[in-house]
C-alpha cells in the first residue's frame, strides 16, 4: 500500500436525527424514529431537530409551518424525548446549517447528486420544475449531521444513500482542506423493531404520509375508534396465522401486522406467532387493535395536551436552539478557517 491510511476521527460518539414538519406523523415514524431517538438519548449525547429547511424544498403553507414544527416537537416530547437530555430544536433557528450546506455544495460533485434516487422519486417526470433546494437536499442533510460531528444517525432505510453521500462529503472535505480525521464518517442506524412498518392497505409499500389513502396508516393523532377501525379494515388474506416466520413469506400483509404487533408489544415476531398460530385474522385483529390503542392513545393524548400550550413548546425549542447554536459555533468557525475565509 502506498496510500496513507486516513486518520480516523477520534471525537466522542454523538447521535443526530431529524423529521420534516410536512404532514401528520404515523406509526412508522413513531416506531422507526421517535421510539429509537428516545432510547438513544439515554446512551449518548443526542441532537434531534425539526427539519423545516428541508420541508420547504417543496411548497409549505407559510401560515402553517411554525405550527407543524410545534406538532413534531409535541410528538418528540410525547414519545419520551427529554429536553434535559436531548437537544431539541428547529433547524432554521441555527443558521450554521445553511452556511455549512453552502460550503458543502462546493465540496459535493454533481455526479454524486445525480445518483440520488430520492430526488428522482420526488421530482418525478418534472425534474426541471423542481426546486434547486430539492436537488441539493442531501447536501443540507450532510451539513445537519457534520455540523455537530454526529457519528450515529438513526434513519429509515430510504436515507442510507444520503448517509453515504454524507460520508463522501466528509472524506472529501477532510482531504481537500488538509484536515484528515476532522469530520467523522457517520453511520446510519436503520435496524431495529419497527424499521419496516408497511401500509395497512398494501404490505409491499411503506407506511407513508404521502399515501392518498388515510386508511393505509395509523396517525399519532387518530382517536382510538379510528385506530380500531383502520385495523379492522386492514388488508389481510384468508389463511390462519402460521407457527413460523418462514411460513409468512409471500404474505406481506400478514407479515406486516405481526411485525406491528411485535414492535408495539416489545416482543419478537416469533413470540407473537407462537401466541397466535392457528388463529385467523378475525381473532388477531381485535387484539392488535387493543394493543395499538393502548400504545398510541396516550401518545396522541399527550400531543394534544402539549399542543394546547404552544408557549411551553416554544420554550423547549428556544432553549434547544440556543444549545444547538453553541454546539455548532466551533465547527463553523473552524471550517471557515480551513476554507480560508476573510476574518476567520
Ligand atoms: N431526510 C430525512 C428524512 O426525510 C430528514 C433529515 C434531514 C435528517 N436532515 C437529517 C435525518 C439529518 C437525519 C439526519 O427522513
Amino acid at each position: 500500500m502506498t496510500d496513507q491510511a486516513p486518520v480516523a476521527y477520534s471525537g466522542p460518539e454523538r447521535v443526530l436525527s431529524g423529521v420534516q414538519p410536512s404532514g401528520a406523523l404515523h406509526l412508522g415514524n413513531y416506531l422507526g424514529a421517535l421510539v429509537k431517538f428516545t432510547k438513544l438519548q439515554h446512551e449518548m449525547d443526542t441532537f434531534i431537530f425539526v427539519a423545516d429547511l428541508h420541508a420547504i424544498t417543496v411548497w409549505q403553507e407559510p401560515a402553517r409551518l411554525a405550527d407543524q414544527v410545534r406538532e413534531i416537537t409535541a410528538a418528540y416530547l410525547a414519545s419520551g424525548l427529554d429536553p434535559e437530555k436531548a437537544t431539541i430544536f428547529p433547524q432554521s433557528a441555527v443558521p450554521a446549517h445553511a452556511e455549512l450546506a453552502w460550503i458543502f455544495n462546493c465540496v459535493a460533485r454533481l455526479g454524486w447528486l445525480d445518483r440520488m434516487t430520492q430526488f428522482k422519486e420526488k421530482s418525478g417526470k418534472h425534474k426541471e420544475r423542481s426546486s434547486v433546494g430539492l436537488y441539493t437536499y442531501p447536501v443540507l442533510q450532510a451539513a445537519d449531521i457534520l455540523l455537530y460531528k454526529a457519528t450515529r444517525v438513526p434513519v429509515g432505510d430510504d436515507q442510507r444513500q444520503h448517509l453515504e453521500l454524507t460520508r463522501d462529503i466528509a472524506a472529501k472535505f477532510n482531504h481537500d482542506f488538509g484536515a484528515e480525521g476532522y469530520f467523522p464518517l457517520p453511520e446510519a442506524l436503520t435496524q431495529g423493531p419497527g424499521s419496516r412498518i408497511m401500509s395497512l392497505r398494501d404490505g409491499s409499500a411503506k407506511m407513508s404520509k404521502s399515501d392518498p389513502s388515510d386508511n393505509s396508516r395509523l396517525n399519532l393523532l387518530d382517536e382510538p375508534d379510528l385506530i380500531a377501525q383502520k385495523i379492522r379494515k386492514a388488508k389481510t388474506d384468508p389463511e390462519p396465522l402460521p407457527e413460523t416466520l418462514d411460513e409468512l413469506k409471500g404474505r406481506p400483509e400478514a407479515e406486516n401486522l405481526i411485525g406491528i404487533y411485535a414492535a408495539l408489544d416489545g416482543r419478537s415476531a416469533e413470540q407473537v406467532l407462537a401466541e397466535f398460530a392457528g388463529q385467523g385474522f378475525g381473532a388477531f385483529k381485535p387484539k392488535l387493535a387493543d394493543l395499538a390503542v393502548a400504545r398510541l392513545g396516550p401518545v396522541g393524548d399527550q400531543m394534544r395536551r402539549l399542543m394546547a400550550d404552544p408557549a411551553e413548546i416554544d420554550k423547549v425549542l428556544a432553549r434547544g436552539a440556543e444549545r444547538a447554536r453553541e454546539a455548532a459555533a466551533p465547527t463553523l468557525a473552524e471550517v471557515r478557517r480551513q476554507v480560508g475565509f476573510w476574518g476567520a
